[in-house]
């Protein structure tokens, strides 16, 4: 059984080898297309894969038509938009993710951004704290769990909603559950967003929304840059001089919220949030663990496309 690693963004060497051990241990073999710049590459490269593990990387139906020999694609992390499902199952291939394994990470970068935002990007001027501000979870999943228990830490008001997450759970997080998404925006100083990118949730995050947030709102996006009405959050932060959006994915229209609001905007350069030798670690091994126990015991607790 041939196992391809396909990340354009590579996992930290240590993950690599430690799921290359899970691979080898299963006797298997481990093929790694890393960084490529092409589509034709993974075309290639796939042609003669059992199994895949991905992270961001477009899985569409040309992949899945090249993959004759593929019975299962692992995204290694969270969001799994980047699949398309029906192709695959139409194809006769199981598509997992790997719930929580990374979660923690993102949560850390969120706060990066929130204390950035709060100190006026390291600019030098005298910022405000996070302690005692209220802080929205948008989406009370892994990454929203994991936000909940830092923010604790700071000292912050916790608020979150959560369309699918019964009240008793974010309750029983320590955490205020709010009865909608508007009241999660009206209340809280800062947001930071947890939604995957889904048909309902695309464009969601719009004017009517964010220009719910009180005076000096803090907008952190570490989910996806799908689920913000980019050209109405740019009418609104043209109109409030005092909102600010950080995102650690990059808008489509990076160049225009750059240009028109330097001290309220910042955005890596490439995703991050994920980006850690313990999330890569964590995120590659079990997809390797993931994918080994499906081809030899059935076993698909995590597919995603059933
Ligand atoms: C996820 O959905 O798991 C995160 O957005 C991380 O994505 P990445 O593996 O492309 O960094």
């Amino acid at each position: 059984m041939k196992i391809l690693v396909a990340t354009d963004k590579p996992f930290a060497k240590v993950a690599v080898d430690g799921l290359r051990g899970e691979i080898e241990a299963a006797g298997y073999e481990l093929a790694l297309l890393e960084k490529y710049t092409s589509k034709t590459q993974l075309l290639e490269a796939v042609k003669e894969a059992n199994a895949i593990i991905i992270r961001s990387d477009i899985i569409d139906a040309e992949v899945l038509d090249a993959a004759k020999a593929l019975k299962i694609v692992v995204r290694a992390g969270a969001g799994y938009d980047n699949v398309d499902l029906d192709a695959a199952t139409a194809h006769g291939v199981c598509v997992m993710n790997t719930p929580g394994q990374n979660s923690n990470a993102v949560a850390e970068l969120a706060f990066g951004m929130m204390v950035m935002a709060a100190r006026n990007m390291y600019n030098g001027t005298s910022g405000t704290e996070l302690k005692d501000k209220k802080l929205g979870i948008h989406a009370f999943g892994n990454v929203g769990h994991n936000v909940a228990r830092i923010a604790k830490g700071f000292g912050m008001d916790i608020y979150a909603y959560d369309a699918f997450c019964p009240k008793e759970v974010i309750e029983a997080a320590g955490v205020k559950p709010v009865a909608s998404v508007e009241e999660l925006y009206t209340t809280c100083d800062v947001v930071s967003i947890h939604i995957p990118a889904t048909s309902e949730t695309k464009n969601s995050i719009n004017r009517d929304l964010v220009g719910r947030m009180p005076k000096g709102g803090v907008l952190v996006n570490t989910a996806r840059k799908e689920v913000i009405n980019e050209a109405e959050l740019i009418t609104l932060m043209e109109e409030r001089g005092d909102l600010k959006y950080m995102t650690d994915i990059m808008p489509s229209a990076h160049e225009t919220f750059a240009a028109k609001f330097p001290g309220r905007y910042f955005s890596t350069p490439k995703k991050m949030g994920a980006q850690t030798a313990e999330a890569n670690i964590n995120a590659g091994i079990a997809a390797a663990r993931q994918i080994v126990g499906f081809l030899k015991d059935g076993i698909n607790k995590y597919q995603v496309n059933k």
